[in-house]
Formats: C-alpha cells, sequence, structure tokens
C-alpha cells in the first residue's frame, strides 16, 4: 500500500515566503510531506514546468445574498463555489446579511442552510449589521460569535444600510468586546447623495455618472472617518474596496501612526476604471460597482500600496447581477445609474487575473501573489496556517498552475451565474488547470468533480488581527477622569 494519497512531483512549490522545486505529498485531507523523491503515492502527478500555489482565499465575495432593495444576487452557493473553484479559490469569506428588523442569529443560520446545501469550497461569514439595536448586539451577536462569526461589516453609506456615527461605535465597541475584525464599507453617504440628486435632476442619468456619483472626497473622508473611529475605541479594522490615490495615502499614514488598520482592495480597481462604464446606452452597467472603478492614477497608487504593504489582500467583491429584469435591469429596460445594482462578478477570475497582472507581467514574484490572495487574507481572518499556505500539516488546498498557458477571456465560458464578466477579451498568461481542495481534486482538465455541499464550514476567533492594541484614546483611559464611567 502507497504511504501517500496522492503526491505531485517536481513542481516550483510557492508560499508567501519561500520558492522551491520539491514533491508534496498528501494524506487525506491535509499535506504529509514536501522534500525530494518521496515514497509513492496512491496517484502520482508529474508536475515540472507547473507551479503549486495554495488554493485562493477570497475574503470579500457575496454570494446567494438578499440586498436591502429586495433582489438577491445572481449565485447561489453552488454556482458562485463552481465558479470559485475553476478559478482556483478554495475557501471564500461571503456575508451573512442582516436589514433593518431581522434578527441577525435567523440571518446568520439562514445564509449556512444556503451554504450547507451548495457550497463546494470552504467558507466562513462576515456578519453584516444594518440593525444595531441593544438586542442585537447584547443577546444575539455573543453566541454568533462563540459558534465562529469572528467578522463584521458595516456601511457608512447605502440609504437601507448604512449606520449612523454613534452607532457604528456601539457596534466597533461591541466586536471589541468580543474579539471581532471589523470591515467597513468607507464612503460618505452625504457627498454621494448630494452629488447623484444634482446629477439625476439634470438628466444625467446613464451608467458612465455612477462614477462621478462616488466623489473620491468621499472615500477619504469616510476612510479618515473609520481610521478615527477604530483609534478612538482602539479596535482594529479592515477597510473594504479601497479604489483612490487619497484613501491609499491616508492608510499608509494611518499604519505609520501606529493604528490597527488593514485595508483591501479587489480585482478591478487595479485592472478596470471609470472610462468601462462610458459605453453606448446601459452596457456601462456592467462595469458598475461601490465604490465606482477609478482613474489609472487611481490603479497605480493601488498597486504601490500593494508592493509597500499599505494594502494587505486583493477580494473579488464578487455581487453578480445579471443584466436582465432578475438583477441590474430591474428597474426596467433603461434606468438611470441610481436604479441599477451595484456590483460585478469576479470570484472566478480573481486568481488568473491577478496572477497574470502580478506575476507573467513581472510586476510581483510568486511568494507576493500568493501572500495578497491567500496568505494575508487567511491569516487576517484567522484561518491560517489551514488555509493559505502550503505546509506539512496544512489542509491540502492546493493550485496547480501552468505558467506559460494563455488564455482569452471570453463571454461565454463562465461557470458563475452572471451571464457576463467584464473582463471579455483580455488575454491572461498562467492559469489554474488542475484544484486540490482538503486533498481532493475537484477541478481538473477543467471539470468540476466536487459535489455541492461538500464544502465546509470554518469556524474562527477574532485571532491577532482583531485584537486591540491596548492603547485606548485619552477620553476612555480608565486612569484619567470619566474613562472608568465610559467603559462601563
Ligand atoms: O458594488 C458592490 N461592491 N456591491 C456589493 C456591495 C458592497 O458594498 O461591497
Ligand atoms: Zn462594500
Ligand atoms: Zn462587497
Amino acid at each position: 500500500m502507497p504511504p501517500f494519497d496522492l503526491v505531485i512531483r517536481g513542481a516550483r512549490i510557492a508560499t508567501a515566503s519561500d520558492l522551491v522545486t520539491a514533491d508534496l505529498a498528501i494524506r487525506g485531507e491535509t499535506i504529509a510531506a514536501i522534500g525530494r523523491a518521496l515514497p509513492s503515492g496512491r496517484r502520482e502527478i508529474e508536475a515540472s514546468g507547473y507551479i503549486v500555489t495554495p488554493g485562493g482565499v477570497d475574503a470579500h465575495c457575496h454570494i446567494e445574498q438578499l440586498a436591502a432593495t429586495g433582489l438577491r444576487n445572481a449565485d447561489s452557493f453552488e454556482s458562485a463555489t463552481r465558479a470559485a473553484a475553476h478559478g482556483g479559490t478554495t475557501t471564500v469569506i461571503p456575508f451573512a446579511a442582516q436589514h433593518r428588523g431581522m434578527s441577525l442569529e435567523k440571518v446568520v443560520s439562514e445564509y449556512h442552510e444556503a451554504a450547507e446545501r451548495g457550497a463546494i469550497v470552504d467558507y466562513a461569514f462576515h456578519v453584516i449589521v444594518t440593525d444595531p439595536r441593544p438586542q442585537i448586539l447584547e443577546q444575539e451577536l455573543p453566541p454568533l460569535v462563540r459558534a465562529g462569526h469572528s467578522s463584521l461589516k458595516l456601511f457608512m453609506t447605502y440609504d437601507r444600510l448604512r449606520v449612523e456615527d454613534d452607532r457604528l461605535l456601539d457596534v466597533m465597541w461591541a466586536a471589541r468586546r468580543h474579539g471581532c475584525m471589523v470591515c467597513m464599507h468607507a464612503e460618505n453617504h452625504g457627498m454621494i447623495a448630494w452629488t447623484s440628486r444634482r446629477l439625476l435632476e439634470r438628466g444625467y442619468t446613464a451608467p458612465r455618472y455612477h462614477a462621478v456619483s462616488h466623489p473620491r472626497y468621499g472615500e477619504a473622508e469616510a476612510v479618515n472617518r473609520a481610521i478615527a473611529f477604530s483609534a478612538f475605541l482602539d479596535q482594529p479594522i479592515m477597510l473594504f474596496h479601497l479604489s483612490t490615490r487619497e484613501a491609499v495615502e491616508i492608510v499608509h499614514r494611518a499604519r505609520g501612526a501606529g493604528h490597527k488598520i488593514f485595508a483591501e482592495t479587489c480585482t478591478q480597481y487595479l485592472l478596470l476604471g471609470a472610462a468601462d462604464l462610458d459605453r453606448p446606452g446601459i452596457e456601462g452597467a456592467m462595469w458598475m460597482c461601490s465604490p465606482p472603478l477609478r482613474e489609472p492614477g487611481d490603479r497605480e497608487a493601488l498597486w504601490q500600496g500593494l508592493e509597500n504593504g499599505t494594502l494587505q489582500l486583493v477580494s473579488s467583491d464578487h455581487a453578480p447581477y445579471r443584466m436582465d429584469e432578475t438583477g441590474k435591469l430591474a428597474k426596467g429596460p433603461n434606468p438611470s445609474f441610481k436604479e441599477i445594482a451595484n456590483g460585478l462578478p469576479g470570484i472566478e477570475l480573481r486568481l488568473p487575473l491577478l496572477f497574470d497582472a502580478m506575476v507573467s507581467s513581472g510586476r510581483m514574484d510568486l511568494c507576493r501573489f500568493v501572500e495578497l490572495t491567500a496568505a494575508a487574507p487567511a491569516r487576517i481572518y484567522n484561518l491560517h496556517p489551514k488555509k493559505g499556505t502550503v505546509a506539512v500539516g496544512a489542509d491540502a488546498d492546493l493550485v496547480l498552475w501552468d505558467p506559460a498557458l494563455e488564455v482569452t477571456i471570453e463571454q461565454g465560458l463562465r461557470y458563475d451565474n452572471a451571464g457576463y464578466t467584464p473582463y471579455a477579451g483580455r488575454k491572461v498568461r498562467g492559469w489554474p488547470v488542475m484544484v486540490l481542495r482538503r486533498g481532493e481534486v475537484i477541478v481538473e482538465k477543467g471539470e468540476l468533480r466536487a459535489r455541492p455541499g461538500s464544502g465546509r464550514f470554518l469556524p474562527r476567533t477574532g485571532g491577532e488581527a482583531a485584537k486591540p492594541t491596548g492603547r485606548l484614546a485619552p477620553e476612555l483611559d480608565p486612569s484619567r477622569n470619566f474613562g472608568a464611567v465610559l467603559l462601563d
């Protein structure tokens, strides 16, 4: 009987810190050995010339999510995670989204049911809090955290999702008590509302005005405010989907000053731009997301932010809506930009696009690619080292890349349910040719081998990233006047 279930021979194996050419052996669900001339496995894969990376960790994606408008996005857990698997992503962190008046506990249990039915890759949840009543924060949140939900998302904009400043502080304070990471959608609501109203009043309704209606200063203002709240309460935050040069500069300064701030950008902010929205008729709706796509200078600043560590990870913010009455055109065939659902599909192509733009282009090395797409999200959300690395004892979540394979992305070849990709026509070099999840080959030769529901929930605590620094603002310092009162 061979000692291993599977041995991958002679690939270049990349982690966030090392690149070695070796054999890799799997027993059961985990990596059992990495070395030269390993003993045989029940299955052997000759992989010289190929690259092995950890399976991708997509820490921001919307799956089977109900929007506040009543629209559900186009993907079920089955279709979204099928697409994720094809693209080499083996762990996802979608959302359990509360809307006002809803019980958090009920919301989380419904998303669990949907994921248990459909998920093909492993998953955790961020819990979106839109209604932070005392009952929610005091009664419902603590057992959810104990059950392994240790990150929350808060919105500073959107009419039906946003949380007022004092309530944001309530949630952050509760997060601090329970050891959760707080993820923020940071855009200034008033600036978006004011600009949108003036555009619409003057008849500027086309998708291209969506980009104008979310002013860059609005992102900068909200990012600054979120950082101030984080510093005030000593509660670490993750700034989601940064899109502008200004935001990158603010985060750079805050991190330099020692604040525990993490920041994400997404594939689309690195590769697409506001010009993509400027198409005839309603077509630009396919490129509408929030924050909106920006300018070349922003893309360069985001790339530099990834290079110098200001930004720690790249997610997809997969938020798929079809170009029909179930999605982007739910308000009719010719909606104003304000009536079009925000979001782009991207869960499948995140890794192939970034492999091309980072590694094949020569802009970054393989280790940095792994860090930004797998290791950092796994660490920050406390899934490391089970996920996000290639190491003995880690889950055998692996992607086998053919670095020379060139693929032109076609409109018709996707596995999600969005019905389009904003990246059609783009050529990439480097493609995931085999994907393993916990030792099982789940994608081979373009075929999916895993059944819906075989993905597993990953309960987690907040871990290191979510821990306060111990530096409270002077007003909250118990050794000074009233501090103890405020802390009660
Ligand atoms: O446009 C986007 N990104 N829609 C999804 C919701 C969000 O804010 O992440
Ligand atoms: Zn958001
Ligand atoms: Zn999102």
